[in-house]
């Protein structure tokens, strides 16, 4: 319990008068964390869901259908969702995002054939968070490579509209994607129990120096997505989380501490996924990737982080490039009509930059308006001079 009586409200997720500004390590507490944790989801609370299994809301991609067709019912998922990362489970899947075989198997392609390239140059990003080295290939700042790689198939893989809608339900419009492929090989162990970026990245010492507050912004910053290119039977290692763990406010301390990772390991749950599928988390949910105990599933994933736009991404991914290599492909997938508009903004909220600040105030002057000229207008602007 905590060392401090005048703390008495560590673990709920509201700060009031009694939560202290200053968190430290003796602040975490096995037993107040039982108490955030140890709940279960009621189906009445997810109505949208097909099914709750081991606390986790399903959904069913079907049910959503297209970003145009029924706005009030998405607004109704982005609603059910954001209450979900906020203070439900904290994760839910999204059976058969992607139905289409063919595409997520050509991205699957293309991603390989990234790996071999790198494989050569030895420029690999050498290393991963959270696991030990081997354990797993790595492809960082996917999401950059796969556009300038492939534009075409990047702009029918990203104009999926499960992404947008969960990315709009946590952190509103103007997200930043970045996306590292993970491919856990057969016998690779588990990864370490974690919360992610921002905040799940710092050590102890760090943690300290941001208030109370800090910590619970974090997570409102950024969303953790998994799109399974391969199926993910539990064998395979899907990811472990805790539900209800994000919820838990000393939470970024408490994963440093050994009492937090074991009793992560006797009550995490797992989902399977299949190939197609996907998974959205809140980071500050407690998860690790698991042990894959297969001897011939590689299982592989795209992960995407996604960032507010209010807030600085995981990965620095050079946008205007994106959209000078994907301009071309654009124009051609309209003047096809195999994207519609909707699908075509929902690929440029996907590649450019949404987000009109940080600004050069002595050229954008505020006398034309608070925000200055959206940046993903200049991208535009500059795919098309480049390819005329
Ligand atoms: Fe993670």
């Amino acid at each position: 319990m905590s060392t401090n009586p005048s703390n008495t409200q560590h673990g709920a997720s509201q700060i009031g008068e009694t939560t202290p500004v200053w968190l430290d390590p003796a602040h975490c507490s096995i037993d107040e964390f039982r108490v955030v944790v140890e709940q279960d989801t009621h189906p009445a609370t997810v109505p949208l869901a097909r099914a709750v299994v081991s606390a986790i809301p399903i959904y069913d991609a079907e049910d959503i259908g297209q970003l145009d067709d029924n706005p009030d019912r998405q607004r109704a998922f982005m609603a059910e969702w954001n209450r979900v990362f906020a203070s439900g489970a904290g994760a839910f899947v999204v059976r058969r995002t992607y139905r289409d075989a063919e595409l997520l198997d050509a991205v699957t392609d293309v991603l390989n054939g990234i790996f071999a390239e790198e494989a050569k140059t030895h420029s690999a990003g050498g290393g991963d968070h959270f696991a030990p080295a081997g354990a797993n290939s790595r492809l960082w700042n996917a999401h950059e490579k796969l556009c300038v790689a492939n534009p075409e198939l990047f702009a029918r893989y990203n104009a999926n509209p499960v992404v947008p809608l969960a990315s709009r339900a946590w952190l509103g419009p103007a997200y930043q994607i970045t996306s590292a492929v993970n491919v856990v090989h057969p016998g690779s162990k588990a990864q370490s129990c974690h919360r992610d970026y921002h905040m799940g990245f710092q050590d102890v010492d760090t943690l300290q120096k941001y208030p109370a507050s800090v910590h619970r912004l974090s997570a409102t910053l950024t969303l953790q997505g998994t799109i399974a290119h391969s199926a993910m039977p539990v064998e395979s290692g899907p990811t472990k989380l805790l539900p209800f763990s994000q919820c838990y406010l000393p939470g970024y301390l408490a994963t440093h501490q050994s009492s937090f990772h074991d009793y992560f390991e006797e009550h995490h749950v797992q989902l399977p996924l299949e190939k197609g599928d996907t998974m959205f988390f809140n980071p500050a949910v407690f998860h690790a990737a698991g042990e894959n105990r297969t001897s011939d599933i590689q299982r592989f994933a795209n992960l995407l982080q996604i960032g507010s736009g209010y807030g600085r991404s995981i990965e620095y991914v050079d946008r205007l490039r994106m959209s000078i290599a994907l301009y071309p492909a654009l124009r051609q997938l309209k003047q096809s009509a195999a994207l519609d508009a909707t699908e075509l903004e929902t690929v440029i909220a996907a590649s450019a930059e949404g987000y009109p600040f940080p600004a050069n105030l002595d050229i954008d002057s505020p006398l034309s308006g608070m925000a200055a000229a959206l940046r993903d207008a200049l991208c535009a602007q500059q795919a098309r001079k480049r390819s005329h």
